[in-house]
C-alpha cells in the first residue's frame, strides 16, 4: 500500500495496522515531519568507515565465525562505559545484552515476561503506538495509564493492578513530559513492592537545557529492564541497541536473544564499540544538539506563525514536537489532507488510546528549517481552512494577549486547499475533550512559558 489514497484511508482507521508506519514511510511526500529520526545527513560516514578500515585489518579468521548470542564483548565494554558515563547506570558489561534495536529488546522481554506469568504491561498514554504494537504481538495486554504534566501517574498505575509498566521517563513520548522527581519516587515504591519496570531511555541524551536526568534503571537495578538503542544518536538502519535485565531473567534473555538470531553482526558491533570508546559519539552528540536545537527553534517558530492555536509540548528534549489543538476535528483528518499536500506527519491519536484532544506529533530533527517551515505552513493552510480548528485567518500567535493584532502572513497556495474528508467523515471521526469550544488562537500559558525558557 504507497499510493496517498490508500494511505489515506489507513491514516483514518480507528486503529492503525501493525504496517502502518511502513505505510506511511513509503507514501511519497515532498516534507516528511515524521517522529523518531535524527538528523541522518550528519551521520559520521568517514569516522565509521576509518573505524570500519582499521578493525577489518586486525580481524582474525576466527572472528568471522558465530560469536556470543549477547554481544561482542568490546560493545558490551563500550556500552557499560557510555552508560556510565551518559545515563548514570553502573553496570557490569557482562550483564549487557546487545540486541537490533529496542524493538528487538522489546519482542525477547515480552518472551521472557510471558515466561515469567507476566500477562499485561501497562503503558503511558498517550504513548508510542509503535510500542504498544511490538507488546501486544508478544501476547501481552497493554493498559492504558495517563500522562500529565509530572509524567505517568503512578496512582493511576497502582490502581491498574497490572503487574509490570513501560515507561519513557527521561522524555516521554509522545508529550515530551519529564518524569517528575515525586513520581519516580511513587514509581520506585511501586516496583519495590514487587511491579516491574521497563525503561525506555529512547531518545534521553538529547536534552537541550540541562543534562538529562539519570535513567530509573540507576536507581532500580533490581527492579527495571532497561532499553536503549543508537537509533536516535546514529540512525536506525543500523538495528543496534542494548537491554539489561534485573539478574533472575539474565538466562531468560540470552536464550531468547540466541534463538532469534544467534546474536548481532559483527562488523557494526566492533566500529560502534571504536566509536564510543574513542569520544567520536560524544562528539556526533554535541553535534547533532546543535543542529536539532536549531531546527527545533525553526518548528517552534514555524508553529508560531503558522499554527496560532497550537500549544507546543516537549521543547525542552528530543527530535520532535508534539502540538495540540484546543477545538474539536479528527487529527487523522488533518495528518491525511497532510500528506495529500505532500507533507507527512503523525496524528496524535495514533498514538493514544483513550479520547485525547486533536493533536500531531511532528519530527523536526531530520529536516531543514526551509523544509519545516513549509510543512507547517501547509498545515496551517489546510486548518484555516476548516471550520472546527479553532484557527481564524488573520490573527497569528499570542497577538491578542498583547492587545494587539497583526495581519496573518499571506499563504500563497491558499485558494483551492480543501480538507480532505468530508466533514461528516470528520465529525464522524470526531474525539469529545473536556474543551470541546473551539477556543480563540493564542498559545496557553504552559507553551508561552516554554517557549520563553528556551530561547
Ligand atoms: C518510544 C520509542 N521507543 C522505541 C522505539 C524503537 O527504537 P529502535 O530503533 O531502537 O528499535 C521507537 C522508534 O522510533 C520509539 O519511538
Amino acid at each position: 500500500m504507497t499510493n496517498v489514497s490508500s494511505m489515506k484511508t489507513a491514516l483514518k482507521a480507528s486503529a492503525p495496522d501493525a504496517d502502518i508506519f511502513e505505510s506511511l514511510r513509503a507514501a511519497p511526500a515532498r516534507i516528511d515531519l515524521s517522529p523518531g529520526v535524527p538528523d541522518l545527513a550528519a551521520f559520521p560516514r568517514t569516522a565509521w568507515l576509518r573505524a570500519e578500515r582499521a578493525i577489518l585489518a586486525d580481524l582474525s579468521a576466527s572472528d568471522l565465525g558465530y560469536g556470543d548470542p549477547r554481544g561482542a564483548p568490546a560493545l558490551r565494554r563500550a556500552v557499560a562505559n557510555w552508560l556510565a558515563r551518559n545515563r548514570g547506570i553502573r553496570v557490569e558489561a557482562s550483564e549487557v545484552v546487545i540486541v537490533a534495536g529496542t524493538a528487538q529488546a522489546l519482542g525477547l522481554l515480552t518472551r521472557v515476561l510471558g515466561d515469567d506469568g507476566i500477562g499485561a504491561v501497562a503503558v503511558e498514554d498517550p504513548g508510542s503506538l509503535g510500542v504498544r504494537q511490538h507488546l501486544r504481538n508478544g501476547q501481552l495486554d497493554t493498559p492504558p495509564i495517563p500522562v500529565d504534566s509530572h509524567g505517568l501517574r503512578v496512582d493511576a498505575l497502582r490502581a491498574s493492578g497490572a503487574p509490570a509498566v513501560l515507561l519513557t521517563p527521561a522524555h516521554q513520548f509522545p508529550t515530551g513530559v519529564v518524569l517528575g522527581g515525586r513520581r519516580r519516587r511513587e514509581l520506585m515504591q511501586w516496583a519495590g513492592a514487587g511491579g516491574l519496570i521497563i525503561e525506555d531511555d529512547y531518545d534521553a541524551e538529547h536534552r537541550y537545557d540541562r543534562p538529562p536526568v539519570p535513567a530509573l534503571r540507576s536507581m532500580l537495578a533490581q527492579h527495571v529492564c532497561y532499553a536503549g538503542s543508537v537509533s536516535k544518536l546514529l540512525a536506525p538502519a543500523l538495528r543496534v541497541g542494548w537491554v539489561l535485565v534485573p539478574p533472575r531473567y539474565s538466562d531468560a534473555l540470552v536464550a531468547a536473544k540466541r534463538f532469534a538470531d544467534l546474536g548481532n553482526a559483527i562488523l557494526p558491533q566492533l566500529v560502534l564499540a571504536q566509536l564510543m570508546e574513542s569520544g567520536q559519539l560524544e562528539r556526533q552528540l554535541r553535534l547533532l544538539r546543535r543542529r536539532h536545537r536549531h531546527r527545533r527553534d525553526a518548528m517552534i517558530e514555524a508553529i508560531r506563525t503558522h499554527l496560532p492555536g497550537a500549544v507546543v509540548h516537549g521543547a525542552a528534549a528530543g527530535l520532535h514536537l508534539m502540538i495540540t489543538f484546543q477545538a474539536e476535528f479528527a487529527d487523522v483528518d488533518l495528518a491525511a489532507a497532510a500528506l495529500a499536500h505532500g507533507v507527512k506527519v503523525q496524528p496524535l491519536s495514533w498514538h493514544s488510546q483513550h479520547p485525547n484532544q486533536p493533536g500531531l506529533v511532528l519530527g523536526y530533527a531530520a529536516n531543514t528549517p526551509t523544509d519545516i517551515s513549509q510543512g507547517v505552513a501547509t498545515l496551517g493552510n489546510l486548518l484555516r481552512r476548516h471550520p472546527d480548528s479553532g484557527i481564524q485567518p488573520g490573527i497569528v500567535d499570542g497577538s491578542r494577549r498583547r492587545g494587539r493584532r497583526r495581519q496573518a502572513t499571506s499563504c500563497p497556495g491558499d485558494s483551492g486547499v480543501q480538507w480532505d474528508a468530508g466533514l461528516a467523515a470528520t465529525r464522524a471521526l470526531r474525539r469529545r475533550t473536556a474543551s470541546s469550544t473551539a477556543s480563540m488562537p493564542v498559545l496557553r500559558d504552559g507553551c508561552r512559558s516554554e517557549i520563553t525558557a528556551i530561547r
